[in-house]
C-alpha cells in the first residue's frame, strides 16, 4: 500500500502572531513549485498564532494544526481549549500526547485516549506521539513502552477511525538533542509500532496509518530516514522554525520516499 507522506512542523511555544504569519508567507514562497500530491505539509503553531497562520496559509496547500486539545466539550477547565474551539479556527490537525506534555504536564496514556476520542469526534486529524525515554531504551523496555502507549492510547477506537490517525514515533532522547535515531533504529521501532497497530485495528488499517519520525530531523538526515519502508513522514521541531530549512527538509523527505 502506498501511503502519502506527511511532514508537520511542531512550533512548540515559538512564534507570535506576526512571526507565524511571516514564517508561513516565506514557506509559501519556498514551496511554490512543490508537488503537494506527493507530500502533505502541515504547520502546528501555538493557539494564539493559529488565526494569523490560517489566514497566511489560505489559498495554499499548507495545512494547519494545533498542539493540544481538551476532551470535554466545554466547562470549567481554565486554560484549556475544546475540539469545537479548534474546529472553529479552521485547523484540521491536532498533535496529541507529545512527550513534552507527558513529561511536564502530566499527560498519560489515559488522557491521550480521551483527547484522541474528542479529536476524532470533531473530525480533526490527530497526530499521536509515542516514544521511549533514554532510560527506557537503555533498560531494553522500548517495545514494552510503545506497546503500552498504543494499546492504552488507542483503546476503544474503531478500525475505520484508526486508519485516519497519524502516529509520530518520537524517541524522547532524540528530541531537541541533535541525536537522531539512525534510520535502522527508527525503522525497527516503526515496524514494531505498525505491528502493534495491526493488533489494535487489524492489518488493513495498520497498513494505511502513516507513521512519522520525530526527533532532531533535519534536511541532512530526512532523506535517509524517509527511505525506510515504515517511515511515512516527519514531525519537526527546531528545523521547522525557519522557512528555508523546513522547505529543504520537505524536499529531502520527498526524495527519500521515492527510494
Ligand atoms: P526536534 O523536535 O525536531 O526539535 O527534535 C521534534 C518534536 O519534538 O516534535
Amino acid at each position: 500500500m502506498s501511503r502519502k507522506i506527511i511532514v508537520a512542523g511542531n512550533w512548540k511555544m515559538n512564534k507570535n502572531a506576526a512571526e507565524g504569519k511571516a514564517l508561513v508567507e516565506a514557506l509559501k514562497n519556498e514551496l511554490a513549485d512543490l508537488d503537494f500530491n506527493e507530500v502533505e505539509v502541515v504547520v502546528c503553531p501555538p493557539f494564539t498564532t493559529i488565526s494569523s497562520v490560517i489566514e497566511a496559509a489560505s489559498g495554499s496547500a499548507i495545512g494547519v494544526g494545533a498542539q493540544n486539545i481538551h476532551w470535554a466539550p466545554s466547562g470549567a477547565f481554565t486554560g484549556e481549549i475544546s475540539a469545537d474551539m479548534l474546529v472553529s479556527t479552521g485547523v484540521k490537525y491536532v498533535i496529541i500526547g507529545h512527550s513534552e506534555r507527558r513529561q511536564y504536564f502530566g499527560e498519560t496514556d489515559a488522557t491521550v485516549n480521551s483527547r484522541l476520542k474528542a479529536a476524532i469526534a470533531a473530525g480533526l486529524i490527530p497526530i499521536v506521539c509515542v516514544g521511549e525515554t533514554l532510560a527506557e531504551r537503555e533498560g531494553n523496555r522500548t517495545e514494552e513502552v510503545l506497546a503500552r502507549q498504543i494499546t492504552e492510547g488507542f483503546a476503544g477506537i474503531s478500525a475505520e477511525d484508526g486508519a485516519k490517525i497519524i502516529v509520530a514515533y518520537e524517541p524522547v532522547w532524540a528530541i531537541g538533542t541533535g541525536k537522531t535515531a539512525t534510520p535502522d533504529i527508527a525503522q525497527a521501532a516503526h515496524s514494531f509500532i505498525r505491528s502493534q497497530l495491526a493488533g489494535v485495528f487489524g492489518t488493513d488499517a495498520a497498513e494505511a496509518i502513516r507513521i512519522q519520525y520525530g526527533g532532531s530531523m533535519k534536511p541532512e538526515n530526512a532523506r535517509a530516514l524517509l527511505s525506510q519502508p515504515d517511515i511515512d513522514g516527519g514531525l519537526i521541531g527546531g528545523a521547522a522554525l525557519k522557512a528555508d530549512s523546513f522547505a529543504k527538509l520537505i524536499r529531502e523527505a520527498v526524495a527519500g520516499s521515492k527510494n
